[in-house]
C-alpha cells in the first residue's frame, strides 16, 4: 500500500489513475483546481460515490500560485507524487493561448518541484512527471514518412508549440531536481491519449471533438481540421494508466521514456472510424484553412518495454467505441 498524491487527479488521465490505485488498495490524495477536470470524474461508475473522501483527500488548489502547495507536500501525508496537472487542450486553444499556456505550465511545474525539493527525500520517496510527444523537434514530425521517434532525439530541442516547450521545461527541471536532491524521479512522455471521462467541448482534443460532431450531426457539421493526412500515435488511457502504475513500481532513475504505439494513425482514419461507429451517413469536410499541427509521429517505446515491461494493448477501434458511448451518454444526459 502506497500513499500517493496525484496532481490533476480530477482530469482525464488523473481520474482513471486515482480509480485504479484506490482499487489496488493505495491511499490516494488529489490536487486539482478543476480548470478542466471535474469532481464527478472521481465517482465510482457503479455506486455513483467518489472513490476518495473529498473532504479529507481532495484539495482544490491552484498550483500556478507560488507557495500554495508547500505545506501540503511537506505534511508527510503521502510519500509519492504523480504530477499530472498542467494546461492541456485541443489545437485551437493551444495555438490561441501560447503565451499564457507557456507561463501557466512553467509556474505549475516549478511550484510543485520546489515544494518537493523543500519536503526533501525523507518525506518524498518518488516523483513522476509526464511529458509529451509534442516536445520532440518539429523537424522530426514534418513528414508523412514516419520513423518512430527515439527517446534520445529530444535534443537539440525545437518543439512546434508553446505547449511542447513548456512541458519540456518541466522535463529539464525534474532532471535537475533529481540530481540535486537524490529524490528518485521518472518522466513518461505520452503520445496522444484518448478515452473517457473527457472534455468534449470547445477546448477538447481531436478525438472527443470528432465524436461530439458525429453525435450532433447534422445539427453540427462534421468538420475535420486540416487535410486529415496528419497523423498521431494514439494511445488509450487504460494503457497510459498501466504505464503509470508500472512506473510507480520500477520506473525510478531512468530519465524519460515514451509511452505510445509505434503506429501512426491519420486523422482521416480516425474521422472515418468515428463515422462508422456512429452508423450515420455523414459528409466529412476537411477544412484546410485550420491548423493541423505537426505532420505525423509515432513512438519507439523500446525503453518503456525494457524498463517497465510496458506495451500498448487496447485496440484503437474498441477504444474509440467506448469513448463514443461515454460521450453519447453525457450528451443525452444534458438534454
Ligand atoms: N491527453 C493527452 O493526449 C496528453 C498527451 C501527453 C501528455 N499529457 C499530459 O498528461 C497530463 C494530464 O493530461 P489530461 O489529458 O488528463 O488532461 P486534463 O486536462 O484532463 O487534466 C489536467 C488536470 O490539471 C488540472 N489543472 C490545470 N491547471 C491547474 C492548476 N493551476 N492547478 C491545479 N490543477 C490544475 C485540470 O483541472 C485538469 O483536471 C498533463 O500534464 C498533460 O500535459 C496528456
Amino acid at each position: 500500500m502506497k500513499k500517493i498524491l496525484i496532481t490533476g487527479g480530477a482530469g482525464m488521465i488523473g481520474s482513471n489513475l486515482v480509480k485504479r490505485l484506490v482499487e489496488e488498495g493505495n491511499e490516494i490524495y488529489v490536487i486539482d483546481n478543476l480548470w478542466r477536470g471535474k469532481l464527478e470524474y472521481l465517482n465510482d461508475e457503479v455506486t455513483g460515490h467518489a472513490v476518495i473522501d473529498l473532504n479529507t483527500h481532495f484539495f482544490n488548489i491552484d498550483l500556478s500560485v507560488q507557495g500554495n502547495v508547500d505545506e501540503l507536500i511537506s505534511s508527510g501525508k503521502f510519500e509519492y507524487v504523480v504530477h499530472l496537472a498542467d494546461i492541456v487542450a485541443g489545437i485551437d486553444y493551444v495555438f490561441g493561448n501560447q503565451g499564457d499556456l507557456f507561463r501557466q505550465n512553467n509556474l505549475i511545474n516549478t511550484n510543485i518541484f520546489n515544494a518537493v525539493r523543500k519536503a526533501g527525500k525523507d518525506k518524498i520517496k518518488g516523483l513522476i512527471y509526464v511529458g509529451t510527444a509534442c516536445s520532440f523537434p518539429l523537424t522530426r514530425q514534418n513528414s508523412l514518412d514516419v520513423i518512430p521517434l527515439q527517446d534520445d532525439e529530444l535534443f537539440p530541442a525545437l518543439p512546434e508549440s508553446a505547449y511542447g516547450w513548456s512541458k519540456l521545461m518541466g522535463q529539464l527541471e525534474i532532471g535537475f531536481l533529481e540530481q540535486e536532491t537524490g529524490i528518485p524521479c521518472c518522466t513518461l512522455m505520452f503520445h496522444n491519449v484518448y478515452g473517457s471521462p473527457c472534455d468534449y467541448g470547445a477546448r477538447s482534443q481531436v478525438i472527443p471533438a470528432l465524436i461530439r460532431k458525429a453525435i450532433n450531426y447534422p445539427d453540427e457539421p462534421f468538420n475535420v481540421w486540416g487535410s486529415g493526412e496528419q497523423g498521431r500515435a494514439f494511445i488509450h488511457v487504460d494503457d497510459v494508466i498501466n504505464a503509470l502504475c508500472l512506473a510507480l513500481d520500477r520506473g525510478w532513475g531512468h530519465g524519460w521514456m515514451q509511452i505510445g504505439p509505434s503506429v501512426c494513425t491519420s486523422i482521416r482514419e480516425i474521422a472515418e472510424t468515428v463515422v462508422k461507429i456512429s452508423g450515420k451517413d455523414i459528409d466529412i469536410f476537411y477544412d484546410t484553412t485550420k491548423p493541423e499541427g505537426d505532420k505525423a509521429r509515432s513512438a519507439d517505446y523500446s525503453k518503456a518495454k525494457e524498463i517497465l515491461g510496458w506495451e500498448p494493448k487496447v485496440n484503437l477501434e474498441e477504444g474509440l467505441k467506448s469513448q463514443y458511448n461515454w460521450i453519447k451518454s453525457q450528451i443525452e444526459n444534458e438534454k
